[in-house]
């Protein structure tokens, strides 16, 4: 979970711009040499061709006559989205090399390709077109997209959010306030790609940086002038942010998560420190709340200028005359230089007022005065399956939440503790094919916070449900006498129904991990299932409602009607 989590199955097609550029392959082997990214591999050797003169060596003086003719109007790592005249960067995978479609590129309008020595051999007499190569073509797509569509991200305000949890939410809340204070924004994250008002479905957090590069030309197009991205520790350690320039960067708390991804905490912190080098971000806000561990405050000692935000008076940010209910919080944000701003945050839980105050020093580091950014981050009325409230008249909580490692599940029932009275009640299960530690660690924090824990599928993709639930049972039963009665009902609608079954008055009802998440997937099959639909039905059906109409209104927290409409102050 966490990284491409999509699971709708819905690959949406790639945005390019309608301007196309125009770039010769000559200024593109100008570019790679200067980079001294040309590897001094000759090309294969065998009938002289176009191919064999373009991918020989760097100075290939003999082919230039012949490569100056060659334009390049794209640029794609994906052999099904190439359109004609694209540079097709053909990398090596985890499963397959690109190398492998560069034919398929090729038939589709490619007209060259970049790739390694690995790669070059694949292709010897097997393409038409030249062949570029690099020692790391995955790193210099980067570069060559950022050049080949003009340096778009340079024409933005452009602020990133990295972090193991709140990243989505806090960029929703930074998006708010770019809003408010009157820019046309782009948004990319985990939930959606937002174009100004226009939404697409997000297939990864971050996406490949070929199509990174060309949605910022899209939004450049389109007028867009800030735009606010999640920067996912895989896209760091793959290059795809490679070139693009951030106005400022948020680093919102580093815990345990991918590490089936990343070997140790250690390599994790370091991909994500990448983010704050001065080179790629002018301005570091870092999250240091002692409750989330020591990396942030190990990161700002790290970083010159750095501003740190912290549920406490020694961070440079911090929340006063905090107020929390089970609607969201005020408080009074205190910055730097004696600023001071009321701020109302939607999103229940002590962990959303660090996250609008990240969000609100974030924007004010960049430039948008405190009174707006903070009247945006008051205006935004929830994040799609983050604490999300269902209503639907029951007299309980009842929430929908994404928390998917074990510093999220604790971080989100410990919130959740202190806004009720009554029962605290947590449905849960672990996605499959995923970082398999953290498995025993969130039963095992279900178990130790709450009063009754249901454990049911997630998505346990390709591996056997039957043995994540016996993980996270495992850790469960290691967390002490204390701990909640724990149930495990596999099958999430009916694990849900018991959960709803036993809550009454005062009680909350928090079903995590699956957050905004529309599809289950199972042995490779993705089957429509909604936490919040299938919450708002259970809900119905206990209160003897007509069952089966759980979506018909939206009744979901947040949306006009629920009663959690924004109240300015
Ligand atoms: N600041 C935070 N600290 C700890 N946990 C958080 C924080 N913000 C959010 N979470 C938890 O992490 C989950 C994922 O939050 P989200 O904003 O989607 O972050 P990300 O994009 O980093 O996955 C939330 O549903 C919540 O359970
Ligand atoms: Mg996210």
């Amino acid at each position: 979970m966490g990284c491409p989590t999509k699971v709708d199955g819905v690959t949406p097609p790639a945005l390019r711009p309608t301007r196309r550029p125009a770039r010769t392959l000559t200024e593109l082997r100008g570019l790679l040499a200067e980079a001294g990214s040309l590897t001094s591999a000759d090309a294969p050797s065998g009938p002289v061709g176009q191919a064999r003169l373009a991918g020989g060596s760097a100075g290939a003086i003999d082919g230039d006559a012949v490569l100056q003719d060659v334009v390049l109007q794209g640029v794609t790592h994906d052999s099904r989205a190439v359109r004609p005249g694209d540079l097709y960067a053909a990398l090596p995978g985890a499963h397959a090399h690109g190398a492998a479609f560069a034919a398929a590129a090729v038939a589709a309008g490619a007209a060259a390709v970049l790739t390694d020595a690995a790669g070059a051999a694949m292709l010897a007499g097997a393409v038409t077109v030249p062949v570029v190569v690099t020692e790391g073509p995955r790193r210099d797509l980067a570069q060559v997209a950022d050049w080949l569509y003009g340096q778009p991200s340079r024409r933005l305000t452009l602020l990133g959010v990295t972090g193991t949890n709140g990243k989505t939410t806090s960029a929703f809340l930074v998006d708010a306030g770019l809003r408010a204070a009157g820019q046309r924004t782009g948004l990319l994250g985990t939930v959606e790609t937002r174009i100004g008002d226009e939404r697409l479905d997000s297939v990864r957090t971050t996406p490949e940086s070929a199509d990174l590069q060309a949605l910022f030309a899209v939004m450049v197009e389109r007028g867009i002038t800030a735009a606010t991205m999640e920067v996912s520790s895989h896209a760091l350690a793959q290059h795809r942010v490679d070139g693009l320039r951030f106005a400022g960067a948020l680093f919102t708390n580093l815990s345990q998560d991918h590490l089936d991804y990343h070997p140790t905490m250690r390599d994790y912190f370091e991909a994500k420190a990448k983010l704050f080098e001065p080179e790629r971000s002018a301005a570091a806000v870092i999250g240091t709340d002692p409750a989330a561990g020591s990396w942030g405050a190990e990161l700002a000692a790290r970083v010159p200028g750095a501003l740190t935000y912290a549920p406490d008076p020694s961070a440079d940010w911090w929340p006063d005359d905090l107020v929390m209910s089970e609607r969201g919080s005020t408080f009074t944000a205190r910055g730097p230089r004696g600023v001071e701003v009321p701020v109302r945050v939607h999103l229940p839980g002590r962990f959303n007022v660090v996250n609008a105050l990240g969000a609100l020093a974030l924007l004010v580091t960049a430039g948008v005065p405190a009174e707006a950014a903070a009247a945006g981050i008051g205006e935004l009325t929830g994040v799609p399956g983050r604490m999300e409230r269902v209503e639907r008249g029951q007299p309980y909580l009842a929430l929908v939440d994404y928390a998917h490692t074990p510093d999220a599940v604790e971080t989100v029932l410990t919130s959740v503790r202190g806004l009720i009275d009554g029962r605290l009640i947590v449905v849960l299960g672990c996605g499959g094919d995923r970082d398999r530690a953290k498995r025993p660690l969130m039963g095992a924090a279900a178990a130790r916070l709450a009063d009754l824990a249901f454990f049911a599928n997630d998505n346990p993709r390709s591996e056997d449900p039957a043995d994540i639930l016996a993980q996270m049972s495992a850790g469960a039963s290691r967390a002490g006498t204390s701990a909640a009665k724990v149930t495990v009902i596999p099958d999430r609608a009916e694990a849900i129904a018991a959960a709803v079954a036993e809550a009454g008055p005062g009680d909350a009802v928090v079903i995590a991990g699956k957050g905004h998440e529309r599809g289950q997937e199972q042995h490779g099959v993705v089957a429509p299932f909604d936490d919040r639909e299938v919450l708002a039905a259970a809900i119905l059906a206990a209160l003897g409602g007509p069952p089966g109409d759980g979506a018909a209104d939206g009744g979901v927290g947040g949306a006009p009607g629920s009663g959690s409409r924004a109240v300015r102050r």
